[in-house]
């Protein structure tokens, strides 16, 4: 059997070195190629990584590769990856798996019917720490959990990012931005989510890019509310870009004796797993030296290559979708929104797979 699978991109923008970085730390992954719409900047990408630049359809026709990755705008998503999926091909998108919950749906069924595997960002869950506080949940470390708290509150992408536009429009706002990435974590620690409630508010009616432009604000920047999970435990979480400071921690379980303060579910640097049992304890890490985005990606692929399920799998994502979707339905409509879909909580990965010995 074969040991790598091949592996293109499409979307190559301002994400596209992390996953180029990425797919080249796991053996298994083999980048062979990359399109994107904006044709030079697929054949400068791949110029500079020794990559094939590719059109969109060429890419797709190419026999040789197994896995997609879809990086393009979150209002592209699920047309790029019905169209990887129609070619036969596993896609693994970024995330929203798809702006709306019936366009995820339909990836889903059609990657079924077609017996491709469907996997989404984000994989920061899968990250060392993550994984440890998981671990830790699981040996009882804090008891039962009772509640959590989830919080990203900055000023917004557009100091930053270079092309943020996206970020205010239909598909944008903090929560199906930066929410997956909380969302996620929690129903990793957690487990499935059973119903939600929150208000949400647009606190500003533009925003300036930084060249200056003014963008106009489609979509509430401020989101807040909480999650009940089926365990019982509720999540309260902030998602906003109208803060320009705070000091609310980012992730914290806690539980019938103690509590767990987690590091960002979106950093990128290693921080500590606290634990509170009595007094507060820095945690050693289990999982050692893999704060690597593709994590989530390399797993699939040994999934696909040893017939087992992968972890950032297309149901979590729709699920966490699902369950984001639902705190601007609380804020529109007064009410909790239950939650449709379900998940098993993805199990905790095997110690190494950055040291590329995953459960074969
Ligand atoms: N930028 C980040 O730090 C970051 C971090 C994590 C996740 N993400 C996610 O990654 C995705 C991409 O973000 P980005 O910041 O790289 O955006 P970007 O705008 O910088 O890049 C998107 C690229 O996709 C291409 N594209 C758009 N639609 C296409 C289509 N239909 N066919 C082919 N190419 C198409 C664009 O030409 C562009 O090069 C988003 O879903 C975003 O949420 C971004």
């Amino acid at each position: 059997m074969e040991d790598k699978l091949n592996v293109g991109i499409i979307g190559v923008g301002n994400i596209s070195p992390a996953y180029i970085n990425g797919s080249r730390a796991f053996d298994i992954l083999n980048l062979v190629a990359c399109a994107d719409m904006n044709i030079p900047r697929a054949q400068q990408v791949a110029a500079e990584n020794n990559l094939i630049a590719y059109s969109v359809d060429d890419l797709l026709a190419d026999p040789d590769i197994d896995i997609v990755i879809n990086l393009t705008v979150p209002l592209a998503h699920a047309a790029v990856s019905q169209l990887i999926i129609g070619a036969g091909k596993h896609v693994y998108s970024e995330k929203p798996l798809a702006v709306e919950l019936d366009d995820a749906r339909r990836i889903l069924d059609a990657a079924e019917a077609k017996g491709v595997r469907v996997g989404c960002a984000p994989d920061t869950f899968l990250f060392s720490q993550h994984q440890t506080a998981l671990k830790l949940l699981e040996e009882g470390a804090i008891g039962a959990p009772v509640a959590a708290f989830g919080a990203m509150a900055g000023r917004g992408p557009e100091s930053w990012h270079p092309n943020a536009d996206f970020f205010y429009k239909v598909g944008g706002g903090p929560m199906l931005d930066m929410g997956p990435y909380y969302v996620t974590c929690l129903l990793n620690l957690l487990g499935a989510a059973k119903r939600v409630t929150g208000s949400a508010r647009s606190s500003f009616p533009e925003r300036v890019a930084k060249d200056g432009h003014r963008i106009d604000v489609e979509v509430p920047t401020h989101v807040t509310g909480t999650i009940e999970f089926e365990s019982g435990a509720i999540a309260t979480l902030v998602m906003s870009f109208d803060v320009m400071a705070h000091s609310m921690p980012q992730m914290e379980v806690y539980g019938e004796y103690g509590t767990l303060r987690i590091p960002d579910p979106n950093g990128y640097k290693p921080r500590e797993v606290m634990l509170f049992n009595g007094e507060w304890r820095v945690m050693p890490e289990t999982y050692r030296s893999e704060w690597v985005r593709g994590i989530g990606l390399a797993d699939m692929a040994y999934g696909i290559l040893y017939g087992r399920p992968h972890r950032a799998s297309g149901q979590l994502a729709y699920h966490a979708l699902e369950v984001m979707h639902a705190f601007a339905t609380a804020s529109r409509t007064g009410q909790h929104v239950d939650i449709q879909s379900t998940i098993e909580r993805p199990a905790l990965l095997p110690v190494g797979l950055a040291a590329r010995v995953l459960d074969r």
